[in-house]
């Protein structure tokens, strides 16, 4: 849980120290004011980098050259840490109790930080790429060691497409064996996890819809039946042609598919909008269950702006039927506020980028 956070020159967000302790955190303002800011602030601190944008130079204050956010949190031993990151000149510096962060990856076990964010909707209606995000992220916040196979298969591949457009044919054999070999170990991991996450998926859509539509997800690896590194080398060198031709790697796990199934049909071609919405909220509710039952710790839930699409009585379910959590930081329209009822609660009303608390009357 984050007790309490200071920013200076992030975003719109005026320069203060906040006090964050309370199971629940209500950011309620109208469009514009810095509600979205806010959220971007805590999972900053949660991973070292924002959920909008890898250009790190927009969190600074437009007319500044540097911005500095800190956060002091409780972790799972209770113990108070304090997390930082700078900015200046292009040059970002992540520190944990004092001491550099080299790597953002040894953040990520610190506080594991879920956002539910209005672009989910393209995990249901967008590219096949969005999904493998999703994924990545469901993996991503518990094993490390996939996030490190996917850096290793990321490089592999780019040395592969540097060499298919340069057609240097003799480099090939080999890096098709170190792609085949590195890609082989995401194919098992993705196929371990949709077996697990699928069956939890499709009981939380029905949770958080209250309807008894069973959807279910697929997982259909871009190598398809070929399981073995001679089976993805053959298929490697029959598909090089094609690769050649188009000077990238057309086949792989970055080509990966996952899909959801109504009946056998496609879901996301025929789901309304409001449906759509239901899916990307039971992914991440999912994603919180898979993660509990992985590390059996809450994650903190960043909730921005993914209830619009919803009637009054789904909106009250997603609330009601949301998983067990350390903390939580909605953000809200004036009037449209939902309150969880589950342990303490703070409001905030946001307004050109100032935090001020209130006594929220229900
Ligand atoms: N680097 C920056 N410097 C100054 N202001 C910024 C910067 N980046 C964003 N802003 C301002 O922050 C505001 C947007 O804040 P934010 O996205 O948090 O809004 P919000 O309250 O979530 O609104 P909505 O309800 O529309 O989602 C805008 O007014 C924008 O101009
Ligand atoms: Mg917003």
């Amino acid at each position: 849980m984050f007790l309490s956070v200071r920013s200076y020159n992030f975003r719109n967000l005026v320069n203060e120290r906040l006090s964050t302790e309370a199971k629940n955190i209500y950011l309620i303002g109208e469009n514009g004011q810095g509600k979205s800011n806010f959220l971007e602030l805590i999972y900053l601190l949660c991973f070292g980098g924002s959920f909008r944008t890898r250009q790190d130079e927009l969190l600074i204050t437009q007319g500044k050259d540097n911005m500095m956010v800190e956060g002091t949190f409780l972790d799972r031993n209770s113990q108070q840490n304090t997390i930082s990151c700078k900015l200046e000149k292009e040059r970002k510096e992540i520190r944990q109790n004092g001491k550099i962060v080299a790597d953002r990856k040894d953040l990520i076990e610190n506080i594991p930080c879920i956002v539910f964010k209005h672009e989910d909707i393209y995990f249901v209606n967008g590219s096949p790429e969005r999904r493998r995000l999703f994924f990545n992220q469901v993996m991503g916040i518990y094993d490390i060691p996939f996030l490190e196979k996917l850096r290793e298969y990321s490089k592999i591949l780019r040395m592969r497409n540097a060499v298919l457009k340069e057609k240097k044919l003799d480099f090939l054999p080999v890096l098709d064996r170190q792609l085949a070999a590195s890609g082989l170990e995401l194919v098992e991991r993705r196929k371990s996890v949709t077996e697990e996450f699928s069956p939890l998926f499709s009981q939380v859509f029905k949770e958080v819809s209250g309807s008894d539509m069973t959807i279910k997800l697929r997982y259909q690896p871009s190598w398809g039946e070929a399981e073995s590194l001679e089976a993805v080398t053959a298929l490697l060198a029959e598909k090089q042609e094609r690769d050649l031709e188009t000077g990238m790697t057309n086949w792989g796990p970055h080509r990966d598919r996952f899909c959801f199934y109504m009946s056998n049909k496609d879901f996301s071609k025929i789901a309304s909008t409001g449906q759509s919405r239901l899916i990307t909220l039971a992914m991440r509710n999912a994603q919180a269950v898979f993660y509990t039952a992985k590390t059996g710790r809450h994650p903190i839930f960043l909730i921005d702006d993914v209830l619009l699409e919803l009637d009054r009585g789904k909106r009250e379910r997603f609330i009601a039927t949301l998983p067990e959590y350390d903390q939580a930081f909605f953000t809200y329209l004036p009037g449209e506020q939902l309150f969880t009822g589950r342990g303490s609660e703070r409001c905030y009303a946001v307004e050109g980028g100032a935090l001020n608390e209130y006594q929220a009357g229900r």
